[in-house]
């Protein structure tokens, strides 16, 4: 089921598989259930007497992903929700408690991939960066409306952009001569800002990567998110259940490492990943976007 195409390759599926060790039978939660790349496995491993809730913020992943597991051999329950919330999702579907929770941070290459969503500086398109169409506030709001020293500060403890007070500074002179209103402007401001010329072979990655992070994450209220569905895990797990967390940059890995080795001190979970788990050398050649991936993964201890 994995191989049907979707535009997004799921990153360290063997280690995920191995490690969260899903059985016959059981109840997995992934909460970022995207186009369905890791669910397709997961779904294998549950045979018909097992369930898979799934979760997306996005209406048009979630589409995909219904489709991609029509055939699944388990019962699908797939709901336009957000990770903080569920508690509330598992009372919605009749659910107490489930063996593993599985979440794979971040946007999707086919979220990225489309210019009308204005996730990419390297796809010129409206400056919008919802994942969630029920969020009310795009990036061009929060980059035409803040004041520089928010905008320095989003930048900053967002993406730990150490150019965030001569971007902001720069953002405001600009937007005093009209809106900032698509992501190709966007990038080539910072690109000033910063004095770095994107084309430039120097530069290994782009100007502009930092900043469009920060806003992406402030648009989607990344890390509130995580912290609420970090706070809300154990109580949803069995005890013995496993919970697995692939985060893709340093800003969500690290509230991941703490919440499991605080919960490891109050004897809540035990950690099966001691250090994060990173792809091989032959996904790091086949698939980019696996080169940031860490895996950690942690197992409710019993109450
Ligand atoms: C990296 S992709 C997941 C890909 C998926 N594992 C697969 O193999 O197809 C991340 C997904 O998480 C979703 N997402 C991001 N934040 C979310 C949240 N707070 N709650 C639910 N879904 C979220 C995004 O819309 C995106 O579809």
């Amino acid at each position: 089921m994995v191989d049907k195409p979707a535009g997004h390759t799921p990153v360290l599926t063997h280690e995920v598989c191995e490690l969260l060790d899903i059985r016959e039978g059981e109840t997995v939660l992934d909460a970022t259930v995207g186009l369905g790349g890791h669910a397709g496995l997961f779904v294998q491993a549950l045979g018909s007497d097992g369930t898979l809730i799934g979760l997306d913020v996005d209406p048009a992943n979630l589409a995909t992903a219904k489709e991609r597991l029509s055939d699944a051999p388990c019962r699908v329950r797939l709901l336009h929700a957000n990770f903080a919330e569920i508690r509330t999702v598992l009372e919605t579907v009749g659910i107490d408690r489930v063996d593993v929770l599985f979440a794979d941070l971040g946007v999707s290459s086919t979220q990225l991939d489309d210019a009308g969503r204005g996730f990419s500086f390297q796809r010129d398109g409206p400056l919008d960066m919802r994942m969630d169409p029920r969020l009310e506030v795009t990036a061009a709001d929060l980059i035409n409306r803040l004041k520089e020293r928010e905008l320095g500060d989003l930048l900053y403890y967002n993406a730990q952009e150490f150019g965030a007070r001569k971007i902001a500074r720069r953002i405001c002179d600009v937007r005093r001569e009209g809106r900032i209103t698509t992501t190709g402007r966007l990038a080539s401001v910072v690109a000033r800002a910063l004095k770095v010329d994107p084309t430039s072979r120097k530069s290994k990655i782009h100007p502009a990567t930092r900043t469009f992070m920060a806003l992406r994450m402030a648009v989607n209220h990344e890390s509130e998110n995580l912290e609420t569905f970090l706070e809300a895990a154990p109580d949803v797990l069995k005890p013995g259940g496993r919970i697995g967390i692939i985060a893709f940059h340093s800003v969500e890995d690290k509230p991941v490492k703490n919440d499991f080795r605080r919960r490891k001190s109050e004897q809540v979970y035990g950690i099966v990943t001691k250090k994060p788990v990173v792809a091989d050398a032959e996904e790091r050649r086949a698939n980019p976007r696996s080169r940031s991936a860490k895996l950690r993964v942690a197992v409710r201890l019993p109450e």
